[in-house]
């Protein structure tokens, strides 16, 4: 059946500038890591989808190597373009990346111009687009010179290949030295894209610093911990979760006790600001304006419904803060 989106979409959803651009991202974003591979049936993709852009996300996140296999999720992503998206594509933010391992051989993965290039030239072919609002360097490369990975960003921009251009998993002295580097061929850099998450503060530790500094945006990835931070392992694990049927990025053995003991104590805080608890992590990465948007998952659309919910509390107290910092140390 054709796709009508919801008129209301746009008031469900508030948007944050992208670091000093232009652009505005919705302050949770869906990726498509997981859940858009060949183990997913399409008509589940497709209501995720829908159910996504109704809530008001116009941001996808996708990359070369999601699957599985790696490029499926592309590839089904451009069956979901022609038949639902095309027709709002100036209201979409698509992004891709390239930086891990992607096809045999040297230049199938890491920094090198040659791969960036040629693996966007591969993506736009799977997604059914000309461009992409957002092309990543996924992981830095110490082996390749930042002025040709850079380089090869700004050659990208440059072809109208990708409108903006970002880096991911950069750590916060990488992150300047990319982020000038760009500054210097005359192309910014948008976005940072870094894991964070209550369980994983990292970025704590000087990244945001540089990103404040630099005016990059943020857009945060496994806000919820991979559904840890959900609740929804404390009673063990759910058959149809994550770390039960697609193991490969979840081990069951990263559900720690030390883990569940924390996501308990922060339910009690969730349920006291009227929160389920995976909103009250995604409202905690959003309490700081230096992340512009929260990158989820998600296997079905409720998962959805439940979390935009999140945008709508995103202030804390003084108080609630130490608590959850408290707890988090703990
Ligand atoms: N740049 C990078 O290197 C990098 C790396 C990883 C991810 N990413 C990006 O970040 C995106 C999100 O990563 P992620 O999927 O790990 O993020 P996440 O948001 O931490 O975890 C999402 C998973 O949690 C579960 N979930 C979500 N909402 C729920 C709810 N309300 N109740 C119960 N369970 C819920 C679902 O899994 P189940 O229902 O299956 O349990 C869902 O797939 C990826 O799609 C990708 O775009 C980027």
């Amino acid at each position: 059946m054709a796709y009508i989106p919801d008129e209301k979409r746009y008031e469900r959803m508030v948007y944050r500038r992208c670091g000093r651009s232009g652009l505005m991202l919705p302050e949770i974003s869906l990726g498509l890591w997981h859940n858009f591979g060949d183990i997913t049936p399409f008509g589940q993709q497709q209501s995720i989808l829908r159910t996504a852009f109704d809530c008001g996300i116009t941001h996808f996140d996708l990359a070369n190597n999601y699957g599985p296999p790696y490029g499926e999720a592309e590839r089904n992503f451009g069956i979901h373009m022609d038949r639902d998206w095309h027709t709002h594509r100036d209201e979409l933010v698509i992004s891709t990346k390239a930086g891990y391992d992607m096809w045999p051989g040297p230049y199938g993965d890491h920094g090198s111009r040659k791969y960036l290039i040629s693996s966007l030239d591969q993506s736009l072919k799977r997604m059914h687009v000309d461009y992409v609002d957002i092309f990543y360097h996924h992981r830095p490369d110490p082996d390749t010179p930042i002025e040709e990975t850079m380089g090869a960003l700004d050659s990208i921009v440059r072809s109208g290949k990708a409108l903006y251009v970002g880096i991911s998993n950069y750590k916060p002295e990488e992150a300047r030295v990319a982020i000038d580097t760009l500054r210097a061929l005359g192309t910014p850099c948008l976005i940072e894209q870094p894991s964070y998450s209550m369980l994983n503060r990292w970025i704590e530790d000087g990244l945001t610093d540089v990103l404040r500094e630099k005016g990059v945006g943020c857009i945060c990835f496994a806000p919820l911990q991979n559904g840890i931070l959900t609740g929804k392992y404390l009673n063990g694990i759910p058959a149809d979760s994550r770390a039960a049927h697609d193991p490969r990025y979840l081990k069951p053995q990263a559900i720690t006790d030390d883990k569940l003991k924390k996501v308990a104590l922060l339910n009690e805080i969730a349920l006291e600001r009227g929160q389920k608890l995976s909103q009250l992590a995604l409202s905690w990465v959003l309490r700081d304006e230096v992340v512009t948007s929260a990158l989820i998952g998600a296997s079905r659309p409720e998962q959805i419904i439940e979390n935009i919910e999140a945008v709508h509390n995103t202030a804390f107290t003084d108080d609630e803060l130490k608590r959850i910092d408290d707890i988090l140390k703990g």
